[in-house]
């Protein structure tokens, strides 16, 4: 059980070129400070295991999401993993606090260019603007929505630029899992998770 839980979801990870080199660079980090599951890998017929997704994030001080952007958002089997892992009860509602205190840590690879990601551009909207429900999502369960880093224009990048930012991202889980050692997840600030409901009437 580590301090980084690096969920990795990409549908079609063989072709990959970004979020493979990420994923192979987050595996040669020690174990017990960064744990990488692949979700496609563990679930290609979409039945996923929710006690042990539950039993390896209660582990972790922060919970990484590495996956390509696809229709401005998360490939379908995060978008499953999210509706049955962070459960009512368990996530949110009460008593739901199992992630309450935690770090969510978004790194995402586009097509689109930084410039597509504009209002002129192909995208009309900064990448931020699609964020939105991932914010909520970490809020409603009590997380800690860290700066999100995205790679855009992933197919054209070259390969060093790749490895580049696969080496940025090795560099920055490795500080995070010194900061939960130091800090301790006690010293997290409790933000309420209890008190959180999903509702249709507000
Ligand atoms: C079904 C699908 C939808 C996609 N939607 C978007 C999108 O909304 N915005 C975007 O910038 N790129 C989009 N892309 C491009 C992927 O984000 C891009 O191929 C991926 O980030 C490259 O990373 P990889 O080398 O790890 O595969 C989409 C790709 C696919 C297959």
């Amino acid at each position: 059980m580590a301090d980084v839980l690096v969920l990795v979801a990409h549908p079609d990870i063989a072709r990959s070129r970004v979020n493979r080199t990420l994923a192979a660079q987050a595996r040669l980090l020690p174990s017990d400070a960064v744990e990488v599951r692949d979700l496609y890998a563990l679930y290609p017929d979409y039945v996923i295991d929710v006690e042990a997704e539950q039993a390896a994030l209660a582990h972790a001080r922060t919970v990484v999401w590495l996956h390509p952007v696809q229709w401005y958002s998360m490939p379908a089997l995060m978008k499953l993993w999210v509706d049955e892992v962070l459960a009512f009860r368990w996530a949110y509602g009460p008593g739901g606090r199992a992630l309450a205190g935690k770090c969510l840590w978004l790194v995402v690879s586009a097509g689109g260019s930084e410039t597509s990601y504009r209002e002129a551009g192909s995208n009309r909207h900064a990448f931020e603007s699609f964020l939105p429900a991932y914010q909520q999502t970490a809020e409603l369960v009590g997380m800690r929505f860290l700066e999100p880093q995205v790679f855009y224009g992933a197919h054209k990048a070259e390969p060093h630029e790749v490895h580049a930012h696969a080496h940025a991202f090795a560099e920055r889980l490795l500080a995070l899992a010194g900061e939960a050692r130091a800090d301790g997840v006690a010293a997290l600030p409790d933000v309420g998770a209890d008190e959180r409901r999903i509702t249709t009437d507000d």
